[in-house]
């Protein structure tokens, strides 16, 4: 057991995609962490780490919490109890640890289950990110929402009848995780009369950025894309 004073436990958003998009405090604190934290998938690069990978320091001890990018596994609770107790060991004795998240830590992102697993035990903090909402809806070029809509933002895999109802609901609606459920949401779509007013982007921010409108959307979406449908009259719509 050590005597050092418990280092503190950040959640750092590292933004969509560009790291220009990253905070000048997410860049601070990773540049001077000497133990960062991140979710990789279970084959190729972590994006997070990708994000933020001129930020990290050469002398860092990385810990990749290799976790499925598959939204019906998701969350991998095991990896998260194992990486809560490796992260624990690091605070105990004293160093801090930045766990690195892509876009924003509260924003569906799994930060929170380390979040759950630590915040009791050590000093915490979050740092906001540049979400992944606020990334697509600049490169749509489009206002996300205006004056008194209502926003719904709705992840896809949920059942045709819920996405339906929600969709009804709101002025503005964002469907998150469209990854292999596009074919669906299309056709859902389609039947709600709403594709017209509905844009498809795929990895917002990156060189790799794709914005259409869902018309012509690519029959297969990767898992960072997202559908954006404005329903509301305001006025900035017709020029
Ligand atoms: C688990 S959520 C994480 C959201 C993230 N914490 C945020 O603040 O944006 C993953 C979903 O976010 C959306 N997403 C994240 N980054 C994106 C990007 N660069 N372009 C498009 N969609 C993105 C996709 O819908 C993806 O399925």
């Amino acid at each position: 057991m050590s005597d050092a004073r418990p280092g503190t436990f950040y959640g750092i958003g590292v933004g969509p995609g560009d790291p220009e998009l990253m905070t000048l405090k997410a860049h601070r604190l990773i540049s001077a962490s000497r133990i960062v934290a991140y979710p990789a998938p279970d084959s190729g690069e972590s994006f997070a780490r990708a994000i933020a990978a001129d930020a990290i320091r050469p002398d860092a001890v990385e810990i990749p919490m290799i976790v499925p990018m598959r939204v019906e596994r998701f969350p991998a609770q095991d990896v998260y109890a194992g990486a809560a107790e490796t992260i624990a060991g690091h605070l105990a004795a004293g160093e801090d640890v930045a766990v690195l998240c892509e876009g924003d830590p509260f924003f569906y992102g799994s930060f929170m289950y380390l979040f759950a697993r630590l915040s009791e035990r050590f000093a915490c903090e979050v740092v906001p990110g540049v979400s992944s909402l606020a990334a697509c809806s600049a490169a749509l070029t489009r206002p996300l929402t205006a004056r008194n809509d209502v926003l719904t933002v709705i992840p896809g895999p949920l059942p045709d009848d819920d996405l339906r109802a929600r969709i009804n609901g709101a002025e503005a609606v964002a469907i998150m995780k469209v990854g292999r459920h596009l074919p669906r949401l299309r056709a859902l779509l389609d039947a709600m009369d709403l594709t017209a007013q509905a844009g498809y982007v795929e990895r917002a921010s990156l060189r790799e950025q794709v914005v259409l409108p869902l018309a012509d959307a690519p029959d297969a979406a990767p898992y960072f894309s997202m559908i954006l449908i404005y329903k509301g009259n305001d006025p900035w719509l017709t020029p």
